[in-house]
């Protein structure tokens, strides 16, 4: 099934005379993350050192080489939501959920946790959004008791 993806994607790139990048993107839009399994199939198939296509991937951030969890998690690291907490919110959201500093995303896959630039909600920061919902007015225990509530939903 996914040696299938593969090849569809690698026909796509023949016939669009596509590049690492265009790949690549097209990889993470199918898996939502770069599965090292296909840059190695690939690097195979079209004789491009696998490590070209980690030295893309290391370059540009929009890159996962891991899989994202159910929800997303964004902490808003703007200067107002710096200012009212976000550091401390952001620590205890992965000392809660067991986070080292390597990872980001959750054992049971449910939560991956960013820091994002300013949501554009400043009068409300300290600020977080799960998926496309915004939380504001946050202390570390209220954003617990957020991802809390959103254990075992959706
Ligand atoms: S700085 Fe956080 S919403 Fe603007």
């Amino acid at each position: 099934m996914q040696k299938k993806t593969y090849q569809d994607l690698l026909l796509k790139y023949h016939q669009e005379k596509g590049t690492v990048l265009t790949l690549l993107q097209d990889l993470q839009q199918e898996f939502g993350y770069i599965p090292e399994a296909a840059v190695f199939w690939l690097a195979a198939q079209t004789n491009i050192p696998a490590s070209r296509f980690y030295g893309v991937t290391t370059y540009f951030k929009q890159f996962r080489l891991k899989p994202r969890g159910r929800h997303t998690v964004k902490i808003c690291g703007g200067a107002a939501c710096h200012v009212k907490g976000a550091v401390a919110i952001s620590k205890r959201i992965r000392a809660d959920l067991g986070l080292s500093a390597e990872d980001d995303t959750t054992a049971d896959g449910l939560f991956t946790i960013e820091s994002a630039g300013c949501a554009g909600v400043c009068n409300e920061a300290a600020v977080l959004s799960i998926d496309d919902q915004i939380y504001g007015g946050l202390t570390p225990d209220g954003a617990i008791k957020i991802l809390t509530s959103r254990q075992g939903v959706g």
